[in-house]
């Protein structure tokens, strides 16, 4: 039967009552399973964090017990491997993975993750997020691609594409979800799911780029996201979703609000006083499936019988639902099938181990790099909280962060830490490897009861000290570091944040190293034994002391179930790093924001206390190679931009040439530039490489006070290179 007619014969048969529940999503693991039981009775639309045998049964009672016998759709966030599985494959999250600057590398990640998701049964991933990490200290900058529009579209397109694969009804392809819409990273202060103080033209011009390319690639849901613009909350933010996403951007998918948000607007928001007017402003504005406000079915069945709205905005919404069913094909397989056996198969560790590699960012390197276990290296002492906490490599959105029943809190083999990852590399050459774990990474009142990762004498300190502990607490066991590092050749130290200190509601006011990471730092720079301090973070942190004070320097943020062996392969020259920072690093936490992509401007360009410039630029990364650029040529009529590059050292190693775009003069203020596109290319020692790449109009656009974009005639400044960095450029100018 036509698609459209087996829709509009539902459509016509639902009651409003069948209609309200169609729109909702419940969580499974908050109502628990006879109540869910009773909304699949109901005719619910779609339930999230549901696994296994739970999952079953309420898809054979929407599909058997429901009067109309719609299956339903679950949800789940499995936003770097499929986290909530403790046997899933794990993935560097999405800011390690945006380091990489590879989009094989995020569209393999979501291939295998749809189909490890399918494999569960599971329809949609409330994946890619494509807010803009413009704040660090804003707790989920961890989730995101970093600090660029085009670096985040691009990825985030490429992961689309890995989840939907070429059809929605293939047994491993799931529902990518864009998120969150829209502005929700530039919160005031970096609050989560806060106020953001910014304009529509603002909104066009920064944050809706990733959007667009999200819906070019065909993403088939977007999720409203919790905070507000300048007052109005995005879930009754009619502007936003209807008349950008729906009517200006041709979105033809489903919408669907964030966890509670229609309840977020009495209780937290308060812009409505009950949830009649919540419900009715949340429908009207176009969200079609509400997430978690149970409150919503009562209140907006209320609303269409008062009259008080339109019963027509309620089959809009069913019918994009219904639509997004039929294109996944659930009247057919209720459940997805995936690829039996494939959750954390073989080749699925291979890609999440490549990505790992692609993540790994070089930052400084005064020559120790790489070691080399030939050269008189008899121990190496390796110190720090993050240096064996799969906790901490992991980061946010995996099982021991997000409760799903069924889900054991303990981590599953295999994975590798960083002192496993250096025990990899020297085992059999003699030499000594040596551990201790130095400190804590935060106070333990951060500690939310879960001491894994703790060696068993600190578990004992907290809990004898639980009352009244305080970081000096720890001085017996940084000097017991210190004591043990004193007979090594060198120190390799892993510092960072934990699970604790990112995610939602988890925002920093401060972003120097947190407990006694710094004392311990100290410490153990006063050895002047060669110092390699690995940051494993989920975000760019404050480190001029330790960047200035270390030999090397690299990060791994947050680097999945391989990011230990990556790291040790970096520091033992079997991998020739080429990542590069999605994210800028700051001086100090007053400094934020440092991202690359400013406004000009006066302030001198410098405060009194602190350069203006970050600690790390975008796009910068070190090799163990050497690059040169020359010839950069532009074509107008093709806006093609060529560029030689050159591997001047005497290693192999993969170069990423950085475009970056000026408008010069401009009738509202651009930024000093932004990047406008990148490519990847791997050169032999000696060898050089014609790079071209072709800039799309969206690069020389800007958008005026009324909101429209258009290209200004006159002069842009082209650059080409190896970061954003103005030293690391060469630029030409044109005339458009
Ligand atoms: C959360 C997050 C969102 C996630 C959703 C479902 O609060 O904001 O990113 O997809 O709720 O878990």
């Amino acid at each position: 039967m036509d698609q459209n007619k087996f829709i509009d014969d539902l459509i016509s048969q639902m009651t409003v009552e069948e209609k309200a529940a169609q729109m909702l999503q419940v969580p499974v693991s908050v109502v628990g399973m006879d109540a869910a039981r009773e909304w699949a009775r109901k005719g619910v639309g779609s339930f999230l964090n549901a696994l296994g045998s739970e999952m079953e049964e309420l898809q054979k009672v929407s599909c058997e017990e429901s009067r109309l016998k719609v299956p339903v759709i679950f949800g789940i966030d499995a936003v770097h491997g499929h986290g909530l599985n403790r046997k899933a494959t794990i993935f560097p999250s999405q800011l390690a993975m945006a380091a990489s600057w590879n989009k094989d590398i995020a569209h393999k990640a979501a291939e295998v993750t749809a189909t490890e998701v399918a494999t569960d049964g599971i329809h949609w991933n409330f994946s890619p997020v494509l807010c803009l990490a413009r704040d660090p200290r804003w707790g989920r900058t961890d989730e995101t691609f970093g600090e660029d529009k085009y670096l985040a579209g691009e990825l985030g397109a490429a992961m689309i594409e890995g989840y939907q694969g070429d059809d929605l009804s293939d047994d491993t392809s799931v529902l990518a979800c864009a998120k969150h819409f829209i502005g929700y990273g530039e919160a005031t202060g970096a609050r989560d799911s806060y106020d953001t103080e910014i304009t529509f033209r603002k909104i066009r011009d920064e944050f809706l780029p990733p959007f667009r390319k999200a819906i070019d690639a065909g993403c088939a849901t977007v999720m409203s996201a919790y905070g507000s613009i300048d007052g109005t909350p995005l879930t009754v933010n009619k502007k936003a979703l209807r008349g950008i996403l729906r009517d200006e951007m041709g979105f033809d998918g489903v919408t669907v609000t964030d966890w509670d948000t229609v309840n977020a607007l009495i209780t937290r928001q308060r812009v409505c006083g009950n949830h009649g007017d919540a419900s009715r402003l949340a429908a009207d504005a176009g969200n079609d499936m509400i997430m978690c406000t149970m409150e919503y079915y009562d209140a907006v069945i209320e609303e269409v019988k008062s009259g008080r709205l339109d019963e027509a905005v309620l089959d809009e919404a069913v019918r994009h639902i219904l639509t997004v069913k039929c294109r996944l094909g659930v009247w057919e397989k209720p459940l997805k099938t995936g690829k039996p056996g494939s959750i954390g198969c073989d080749e699925h560790h291979e890609a999440a181990l490549e990505a790992a590699r692609g993540s790994v960012v070089l930052l400084k390197n005064d020559g120790i790099l790489p070691l080399d276990p030939g050269k008189k290296i008899r121990k190496i002492a390796v110190i720090g909280p993050n240096a064996d906490d799969i906790r901490a490599q992991y980061g946010d959105w995996t099982y021991f962060t997000h409760p799903v029943p069924g889900i054991e809190k303990e981590p599953e083999r295999p994975y590798v830490t960083l002192l496993e990852g250096i025990r990899e590399q020297t085992e059999s050459t003699g030499i000594k490897v040596e551990y201790s774990y130095g400190c804590s990474v935060n106070r333990m009142g951060y500690y939310k009861g879960n001491f894994a990762g703790i060696p068993e004498f600190m578990e004992q300190c907290y809990k004898d000290n639980a009352h009244r502990y305080d970081s000096y607490k720890e001085m017996p066991y940084i000097n017991e570091a210190a004591a043990m590092a004193r007979s090594a050749d060198i120190i390799i130290l892993a510092l960072g944040d934990n699970y604790n200190q990112h995610g939602e509601y988890n925002d920093r006011a401060d972003l120097r190293l947190s407990g006694m990471q710094e004392a311990l730092f100290r410490v153990l720079s006063t050895l002047h034994i060669p110092l390699i301090t690995v940051l494993i973070s989920s975000k760019p942190l404050a480190i001029p002391e330790v960047v200035k004070k270390s030999d090397a320097v690299i990060c791994a943020f947050n680097g999945g179930m391989y990011g230990g062996r990556a790291v040790a392969e970096t520091i033992f020259g079997k991998l020739n790093p080429s990542g590069r920072l999605p994210i800028s690093f700051p001086y100090t936490t007053g400094q934020v924001p440092v991202y690359y992509n400013q406004f000009p401007g006066w302030h001198e360009g410098r405060y009194v206390d602190c350069p203006e410039k970050p600690l790390f630029a975008f796009g910068e990364g070190l090799s163990y190679t050497w690059y040169e650029y020359s010839d950069l040529k532009f074509d107008a009529a093709s806006k093609t931009v060529s560029v030689n590059v050159k591997n001047t050292g005497d290693k192999a190693g993969t170069e990423v040439v950085q475009i970056y775009v000026e408008d010069v003069v401009s009738s509202v203020m651009t930024a000093v530039k932004n990047l406008a596109g990148f490519s990847r290319v791997e050169l032999q020692p000696g060898e050089s490489k014609e790079v071209s790449i072709r800039l799309d109009d969206e690069a020389f656009m800007i958008t005026r006070p009324d909101e429209t974009r258009v290209i200004e005639p006159g002069e842009f400044v082209i650059y080409a290179g190896h970061s954003s960095k103005d030293e690391d450029l060469l630029k030409v100018s044109v005339t458009l």
